[in-house]
């Protein structure tokens, strides 16, 4: 896909951060943008920012781990712009603790969020791409998370490196179409992710959190301040959209790390191969 003018995307966690700087360059590239998110107030404030382009936009509150909200967000898409040819499916939370701490519920919003949230949406719109026939991208939105690990980050670790996988597959799946496929692996960037907890539902609230090493929650916090804006993580997808390429990376020192990861796994073949 190479034009985004007069097409038209659907993009979820686009309240704020990187859904919001996604939803931005589209807009930019003269794409109608539906915009979805959880968070009725900030979705709401987002709208209002960004009135100056008021017919091309419209916005949807839905949770994406919820099946029936994202069917119902998608038709609301086709109801208002008609064919859909950008689906980000970007909105994930970051929630974890150690291992052996993390509870039950802890599990189920993050993969409710992260991992279910992208299949409700390929699931929403890829059978209307294929009966439109038009040029189409998926987005799947994971983390370089989905590529290396970290202590106290196995469930966000987990479902991003299956969002990766869910990625590959669908590329392909889709080999030969008009519709590719990419997915997301950005390290820090300058959003509200350590605020993650403000859309937790309340009955997946622990009564206990999970311990997290505060040293190293303050090191996150000051990563993500100094982080990547969100506009150049966007300006990075739409260059992917336009090559077709499946991974998108954006920190280059990020290579580095994934390199050491796959020497690793190397090694270990090594080990047997002599
Ligand atoms: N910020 C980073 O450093 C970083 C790095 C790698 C990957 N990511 C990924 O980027 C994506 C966007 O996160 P962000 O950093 O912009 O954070 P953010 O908190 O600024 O934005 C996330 C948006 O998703 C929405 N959201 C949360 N739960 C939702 C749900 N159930 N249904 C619909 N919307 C929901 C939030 O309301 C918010 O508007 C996430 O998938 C995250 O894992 C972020």
């Amino acid at each position: 896909m190479q034009d985004f003018q007069g097409r038209t995307a659907f993009v979820t966690g686009a309240a704020s951060g990187i859904g919001l700087g996604m939803a931005r360059a589209l807009l930019d590239q003269g794409a109608n943008v539906m915009l979805a998110d959880v968070e009725a107030d900030a979705l709401a404030a987002t709208m209002s920012n960004l009135a100056s382009a008021d017919n091309r936009i419209d916005s949807v509150v839905c949770d994406v781990a919820d099946a029936g909200a994202v069917s119902e967000a998608a038709q609301r898409t086709f109801d208002r712009f008609g064919n859909v040819h950008v689906v980000c499916n970007n909105a994930g939370i970051g929630a974890g603790g150690m291992l052996e701490d993390v509870k039950p519920e802890t599990w189920q919003w993050v993969i409710g969020v992260n991992l279910m949230g992208v299949l409700h949406g390929i699931q929403a719109f890829l059978p209307h791409m294929k009966a439109h026939g038009e040029p189409s991208h998926v987005v799947n939105t994971a983390s370089i998370a989905g590529m290396i690990t970290a202590p106290g980050m196995g469930p966000y670790c987990a479902t991003k490196f299956a969002v990766v996988a869910m990625t590959e597959v669908l590329a392909l799946e889709l080999e030969g179409s008009a519709i590719g496929a990419s997915v997301l692996c950005p390290m820090w960037v300058r959003t509200r992710i350590q605020e993650s907890d403000r859309n937790r539902p309340e009955a997946l609230r622990n009564p206990v959190p999970e311990k997290f090493d505060p040293a190293r929650r303050e090191e996150m916090a000051q990563a993500i301040e100094n982080g990547m804006d969100p506009a150049e993580v966007a300006d990075r997808v739409l260059d992917a959209i336009r090559a077709n390429r499946v991974h998108i990376f954006t920190h280059p020192e990020t290579r580095a790390l994934t390199q050491d990861r796959f020497d690793g796994i190397m090694g270990a073949f090594d080990a047997i191969t002599g």
